[in-house]
């Protein structure tokens, strides 16, 4: 069940082999005494690349395995509907897959399997959906209320707290037809993400301006396989941001503050999870959770109808708190480095470094893998290496679990 990085990774590997080699000197300039003991020791090996496991990007079933003849027309659409074929295509049109793929989940009638009866994941959403349409939706602690149409409008995110914000830029609130999508839609009107994208409320403009840059300019590539469209999504459409929209995004979502949006829960058996949107839900009955950290939206309606208040699960092996504590404060031996050295006492970061206390560990998991295999490997990036480069997979999952288990700094 493991899937070996995608090509395009194998190719940032490459180009990023340089980068590793400069990082190994590094730290002795700059940092503690055991890094510069390492620094002088023979050429260190650059270690191999860890194969990224397939529960760390939930791909929808008909996105990874398309049904072959299409059994019904496609429904007339406001806006153009992708198949799934589509999402293998390029980056640029997996664009516009994500802005439609979550959709028939969407609009599937909310159904909740009783314990123990398989449900059908991925099934195209049935027509006795459609009379619904007009129906008016809200989420809870909302004044507002949508249909399930507007709620799936890449091009007008749905803002369930119009109270909790200042007045958003068009580029955030509605993005830029035809290519860029709303920020809001994906990452919400303040940023506080979900797991399939990033939190965005609160990281230093600075930083927000220095990643929009590097995807644009290809640096900082999509994450994950191709056809998992939210990361490939984020590539595409920032090939054509402008400076202005790069700074009006950064500013606005810099002054926004991240609530607390993941637990944490350590446990050998977990509710049965499937993919669904991106992520997952519980499906009835239960399963070993294994050597795995899965991210779990305990009301998968609140999910696909972009709640932004809901709190997700995150179920990891027992141990990995304790693990993910002791790593991240002492750097057990030398193992990894110690967080707060950069990311500050409560790892709410810096006006350059980014915030990590509090985020999606789905999110954490991701970006230190990324680091520990080059794909990441832009110049900033490099200040990472020395902290990931002797962990394994279970070390970044202890990681993501504690740092994603705290409270975010206020
Ligand atoms: C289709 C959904 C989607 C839309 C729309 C979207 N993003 Fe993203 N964004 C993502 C995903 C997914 C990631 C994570 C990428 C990864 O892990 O490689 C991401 C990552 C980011 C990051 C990196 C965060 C970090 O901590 O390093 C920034 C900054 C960002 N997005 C800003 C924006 C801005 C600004 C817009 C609007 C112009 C936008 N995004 C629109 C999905 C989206
Ligand atoms: C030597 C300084 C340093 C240390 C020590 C350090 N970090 Fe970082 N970290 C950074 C910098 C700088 C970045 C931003 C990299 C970039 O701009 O691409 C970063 C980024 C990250 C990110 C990505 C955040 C995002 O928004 O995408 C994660 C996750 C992370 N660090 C986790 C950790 C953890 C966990 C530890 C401790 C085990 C740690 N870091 C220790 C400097 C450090």
């Amino acid at each position: 069940m493991i899937r070996l990085v995608a090509l395009a990774a194998c190719g940032a590997l490459l180009a990023s082999s340089q980068s590793w080699a400069q990082t190994a000197a590094k730290p002795a300039a700059t940092t503690a005494a055991p890094s510069a003991a390492q620094a002088v020791t023979p050429p260190v090996a650059k270690p191999d690349p860890i194969p990224v496991p397939d529960w760390l990007y939930p791909i929808p079933e008909d996105v990874l395995h398309p049904p072959k003849p299409p059994k019904e027309p496609p429904k007339p659409p406001k806006e153009p509907v992708k198949t799934a074929k589509d999402a293998s295509k390029s980056a640029k049109d997996t664009a516009k897959v994500a802005e439609t793929a979550p959709k028939p989940e969407a609009a599937k009638p909310v159904e909740t399997p009783k314990p123990g009866e398989t449900p059908k994941p991925g099934v195209p959403a049935k027509d006795a959906a459609k009379p619904d349409e007009g129906e008016l939706l809200t989420v809870p602690d909302s004044t507002q209320k949508f249909t399930l149409a507007r709620i799936n409008d890449a091009f007008e995110a749905p803002d369930w707290h119009p109270e909790s914000h200042g007045p958003m830029p068009d580029i955030v609130a509605r993005g830029r037809k035809p290519k860029v999508m709303a920020c809001a839609f994906c990452h919400t009107p303040t940023g506080q993400g979900r797991p399939e994208n990033s939190a965005l409320a609160g990281l230093p403009e600075a930083y927000i301006k220095e990643q929009l840059q590097d995807f644009r300019s290809g640096k900082r590539p999509a994450l994950g396989p191709e056809k998992y469209a939210p990361t490939q999504a984020m590539h595409a459409l920032s090939a054509t941001l402008t400076d202005a929209e790069i700074d009006a995004s950064a500013q606005y979502f810099s002054q926004q503050k991240l609530a607390r949006r993941h637990y944490v829960i350590e446990s050998i058996n977990i509710p049965r999870a499937e993919e669904a949107a991106w992520v997952y839900k519980e499906v009835g009955g239960s399963e070993d959770l294994g050597d795995r950290l899965i991210e779990v939206a305990p009301d998968i309606t609140r999910h696909e109808h972009r709640d932004d208040r809901m709190q997700y699960t995150a179920y990891v092996p027992p141990g990995s708190l304790f693990r993910g504590k002791l790593l991240a404060t002492t750097g057990d031996k030398g193992k990894t480095q110690v967080c707060s050295t950069c990311h500050l006492a409560k790892l709410q970061g810096t006006d350059k470094i980014p915030p990590i206390a509090g985020r999606s560990p789905t999110y954490l998991l991701r970006q230190l893998l990324a680091f520990r295999n080059g794909e990441r490997a832009t110049e900033a990036a490099q200040q990472m290496i020395p902290t990931v480069e002797k962990l394994e997979l279970d070390d970044m999952i202890a990681l993501a679990a504690y740092v994603g288990s705290l409270y975010p700094p206020q």
